[in-house]
């Protein structure tokens, strides 16, 4: 039998290695991102035909850190082992977003759709397009909450819909002054449930309502600001993809801290009709959209930089 304190010892080193393999939480004050992005998914806009200018492209990661992508007419499912799996074709979907059970939220025009493990599609919300409580014009953002309440960003209507669960018919979350809301995110990890919306042609993020950051709140921001996605991590970073790139800001430091900036036109997406998507895996690893060259990059995370 080992004595008692090798036993200690040993059960000490593991429970260090183990730690230190674990993945934090939270990308630390100093997190820091290689800017120099690899090429993960690639050729999404060609066709048979060779000629096709790309309209959609969204991404998401599921559970198991596989990348989920939804490009012209298909949503494919990009396994860590290599393996590509289509998961639903002949349709473009607009927004996508996955919920903890790694089921598939993605609309088409003003219908939002399920698509859960099985492969089994079900409507969500949005029967006819309209502006009335059970009917959607545009869908621009999707948020499931871990009770699986969905959120939707109809910008067709300039306001955030509340759907309960398996509730057809919606309420409203915020339609104040909102002027072609893109993406959202509801914050559940603070004590308080928070509300972020990407008030796209105010060039400004809300937060409950209130703008916190953008034009009329930091000076660095005017009306070529136009945030286009939204992601809040567990320490109540912020994270916001735009035309000109991507940044994060503290909610104590009130300080934005640039991650990507993009100038070609080409390259990554100016406008607000096609939105730069972006997305983490467990290892804090940023994927980010870039439409223009039908590809999905990847942006590996410094884990030195929060050592
Ligand atoms: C990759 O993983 C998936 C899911 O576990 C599996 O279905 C597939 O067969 C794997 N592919 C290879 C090449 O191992
Ligand atoms: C993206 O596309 C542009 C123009 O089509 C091309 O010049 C550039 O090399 C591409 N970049 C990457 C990283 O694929």
């Amino acid at each position: 039998m080992l004595p008692l304190r090798i036993v200690v010892y040993l059960v000490a080193f593991f429970c260090i290695e183990i730690n230190s393999s674990l993945s934090l939480d939270a990308p630390c004050h100093n997190a820091r991102w290689n800017t120099n992005g690899m090429t993960i998914v690639d050729n999404l806009g060609i066709l048979d035909d060779g000629m096709h200018e790309m309209h959609r492209l969204v991404i998401a990661m599921d559970t198991q850190d596989n990348l989920i992508v939804a490009s012209d007419f298909t949503i494919r499912k990009y396994f860590l082992n290599g393996t590509i799996e289509t998961l639903a074709s002949g349709i473009v979907a607009d927004s996508m977003v996955i919920d903890r059970f790694d089921n598939i939220y993605y609309n088409i025009e003003y219908t939002l759709y399920k698509l859960d493990k099985n492969g089994e599609t079900t409507i969500v919300a949005g029967l006819s397009p309209g502006s009335d409580l059970d009917q959607l014009s545009d869908v621009s953002g999707i948020y499931v909450d871990k009770q699986g309440i969905v959120y939707i960003s109809d910008k067709g209507n300039n306001r955030i819909v509340k759907y309960p669960l398996n509730a057809i018919t919606g309420t409203i979350a915020a339609d104040d002054q909102l002027d072609n809301p893109l993406g959202i995110f509801m914050d559940e990890n603070q004590n308080e449930r928070t509300l972020y919306v990407c008030d796209t042609n105010n060039h400004r993020i809300l937060r409950e309502g209130v703008s916190i950051i953008g034009k009329g709140v930091q000076s660095i921001f005017d009306d070529s600001f136009n945030p286009h996605n939204i992601f809040v991590d567990f320490h109540g970073v912020v994270y916001v993809s735009h035309a000109r790139g991507l940044f994060r800001w503290s909610p104590t430091q009130k300080r934005v801290q640039v991650i990507l900036e993009w100038e070609c036109p080409h390259f990554f997406d100016e406008g607000t009709e096609h939105p730069v998507s972006f997305t983490f895996d467990s290892e804090w690893n940023l994927y980010v959209t870039d439409r223009g060259n039908g590809s999905v990059k990847k942006f590996l995370f410094d884990r030195n930089s929060c050592e």
